[in-house]
């Protein structure tokens, strides 16, 4: 499957989102990412489907992947459809009728998705595979940007690989936290496909080179994947 680049807007200068989303886009990022933090879920506040509206706004056409990190999801599920989210992912953690939940966001047109934070196993998601557009590895605990990279992660990325493999389904795998030029090699390698980075593609520099060059250095790690 091909590698994507999912640039995360939370570590944009809001001021200047837009700007700065398409200069990541510019430089080969694919998948806009947003982190939707709800101050109880996690302990950290961002956008809500107001600031997603107004990316789908400006640029009409551009995936938009929203990671809800919020208690009661499906509360809000309705209205980030509305605001023009194309991808929707919730985490098992937060949702008491996960299933449930996965077919809401698709009755309402998205591609529902699933996220497991470090300590959740990957087998909890077993009985929902088969309905999700991608499974979300968080490779590092959920809140904040510009953390350590978890490599547990790792070996939760080969294990949906090989069972994906095993029950010929064909949901794709991302990977959420401390995606830089140090670890990108080894998600790749591992098997992720849609690679989330904030801090590495916004933090310092020339956000349309540093996306190029992240991306860069995953496609040269998909060639050395056995
Ligand atoms: C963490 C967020 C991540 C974060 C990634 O709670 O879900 O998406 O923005 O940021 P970096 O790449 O800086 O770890
Ligand atoms: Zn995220």
């Amino acid at each position: 499957m091909a590698i994507e680049l999912a640039p995360a807007i939370r570590a944009a200068l809001v001021a200047r989102l837009d700007e700065e989303a398409k200069a990541a886009l510019d430089g080969g990022g694919t998948v806009l990412h947003c982190d939707v933090m709800d101050g109880h879920f996690v302990p950290n506040l961002t956008i809500g489907p107001l600031v997603v509206a107004s990316l789908r706004k400006a640029l009409p056409s551009t995936i938009l992947d929203c990671h809800l990190m919020i208690e009661n999801p499906n509360d809000f599920i309705p209205a980030f459809a509305e605001a023009g989210a194309t991808w929707i992912a919730v985490h098992q953690e937060a949702c008491v009728h996960l299933h449930r939940t996965l077919q809401l966001i698709e009755s309402h047109g998205c591609k529902p998705a699933v996220v497991i934070n470090p300590a959740t196993p990957v087998h909890t998601l077993d009985e929902v595979l088969d309905m999700v557009h991608h499974v979300l590895v968080m490779s590092v605990n959920p809140g904040f940007g510009a953390q350590k990279f978890i490599p547990g992660a790792l070996h939760k990325i080969k294990t949906l690989v090989e069972v994906r493999e095993s029950l010929g389904l064909s949901f794709r795998i991302e990977v959420d936290g401390g995606v830089a030029l140090d670890t990108v090699g080894d998600v790749v390698r591992a098997g992720a496909e849609l690679l989330v980075a904030g801090n590495a593609v916004f933090g310092k520099g020339d956000i349309r080179e540093n996306a190029k060059k992240l991306l860069a250095a995953a496609r040269a790690a998909a060639l050395t994947r056995a």
